[in-house]
């Protein structure tokens, strides 16, 4: 296979920083692991904006769709929000994921012993967990219509519809079994089909997908509420769950609470298979462009190198090397390496953007 490509976006505000660590992490692996990745680098949001009038040009657009993964940092600012709301610079990520088709988003929980009392929940509640959660991204009441502020008799009505079809169920259903399989085997779907024929169907497509196409796989089903509960009494009765994008957005911010920081969180939002068998893939840190720590080299890049993580397991099949970035990031955490949004103690002095990303070089020179 010819060598694997990757679009980098850094975007606005802390991007550039963060992602000026997951380039040592990249050129490291291709250095120590000869593992080499044809990187280009492009404008989106408000850099791109300032460029080219547009939040996402047409040119990177189709870069975006060429490349094998694509990793975003983060858009957006304050010296953007007046901006016409066809040009904020939100708009160039959403055209990537709409025009990507990127309809399955990864978001994984997963707590890092080191950072365990991080959370509100107690130590033995999350030290350990490592959950999925598979939020359908590009339906759903988001999207469905009829839509808007209409009148009826003298009063106004907000409408949103809840709207899925059976094949867009499925795909993502497939997407989470294909997961559970590399995990522990087991998927969780979560609707609220006691009130919503939206969700009688999704139960019913997610159960027939498993039936004919993944038997071997563990799955049980949940209403959507319970799970939230769930969720915060015992997370780790989970492995992978499976939802759509209303509940998939909250229960997704919920889970990703449970362990601690935004600066630890990295994602995923995966498409179709491409002519190459790998699926349409864009990482991203969870987190936004962080104005208030912008160009203070106080940046977590954390979520950002384990999103490249996530490229590596997910866009390039190399589930070994993955596991070995984890484990060097678990490994700096362990060794009370923090950047400022990981400190409890007053005192303490904080590592920079540039220190931590160093410090998991280190750990990974270590691993070898
Ligand atoms: P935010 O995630 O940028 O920041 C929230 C808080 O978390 C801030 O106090 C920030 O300093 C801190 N934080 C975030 N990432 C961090 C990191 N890596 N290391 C250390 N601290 C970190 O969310 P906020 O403030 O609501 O939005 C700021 C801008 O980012 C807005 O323009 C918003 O539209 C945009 N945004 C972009 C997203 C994206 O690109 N995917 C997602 C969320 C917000
Ligand atoms: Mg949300």
């Amino acid at each position: 296979m010819s060598t694997p490509s990757l679009l980098i976006l850094p975007g606005d505000g802390i991007g550039p920083e963060v992602m000026a660590e997951v380039r040592k992490v990249i050129d490291w692996f291709g250095a120590k692991r000869d593992l080499a990745f044809d990187v280009s680098e492009d404008l989106v949001g408000g850099a791109a904006y300032d460029a080219h009038g547009v939040p996402l040009s047409d040119e990177t657009m189709e870069k975006a769709q060429q490349v094998d993964a694509v990793l975003l940092g983060a858009v957006g600012g304050p010296q953007y929000d007046d901006l016409d709301f066809s040009v904020k610079p939100e708009r160039g990520l959403l055209r990537l994921r709409k025009e990507m088709d990127l309809f399955s988003n990864l978001r994984p929980a997963q707590c890092f012993d080191a950072l365990a009392d991080f959370s509100s929940l107690k130590r033995d509640v999350v030290s350990g967990l490592d959950i999925m959660i598979v939020r359908e991204l590009t339906s759903g009441v988001y999207f469905g219509e009829p839509r808007g502020i209409m009148t009826e008799g003298n009063e106004r009505v907000g409408i949103n519809t809840q709207r899925y079809t059976e094949s867009e169920i499925a795909r993502v259903a497939r997407s989470a079994f294909e997961l559970a399989k590399r995990r522990d085997n087991r998927v969780c779907s979560m609707e609220k089909a006691n009130v919503m024929e939206s969700g009688i169907l999704w139960r019913e497509v997610v159960q027939k997908v498993h039936d004919e196409e993944y038997p071997d796989v563990e799955l049980s089903h949940m209403y959507a509420d319970a799970g939230g509960m769930q969720l915060c009494r015992w997370p780790k009765q989970f492995d992978v769950i499976v939802t759509d994008n209303l509940f998939g957005d909250l229960l997704s911010d919920v889970a990703a609470m449970l362990t601690g920081s935004l600066g630890m969180l990295p994602s995923a939002s995966l498409g179709a298979p491409m002519a190459n068998g790998r699926p349409k893939a864009l990482y991203e840190p969870v987190h936004g462009s962080a104005p208030d720590i912008a160009g203070q080299g106080k940046a977590n890049p954390t979520a950002c190198i384990l999103s490249f993580a996530m490229a590596l397991r997910y866009s390039f099949d190399l589930g070994a090397e993955a596991d070995r970035l984890e484990a060097a990031v678990e490994q700096v955490l362990a060794q009370g390496v923090r950047t400022a949004d990981l400190m409890q103690a007053e005192g303490d002095t904080p590592a920079s953007t540039a220190e931590m990303g160093d410090a998991i070089i280190a750990a990974l020179d270590a691993s070898l």
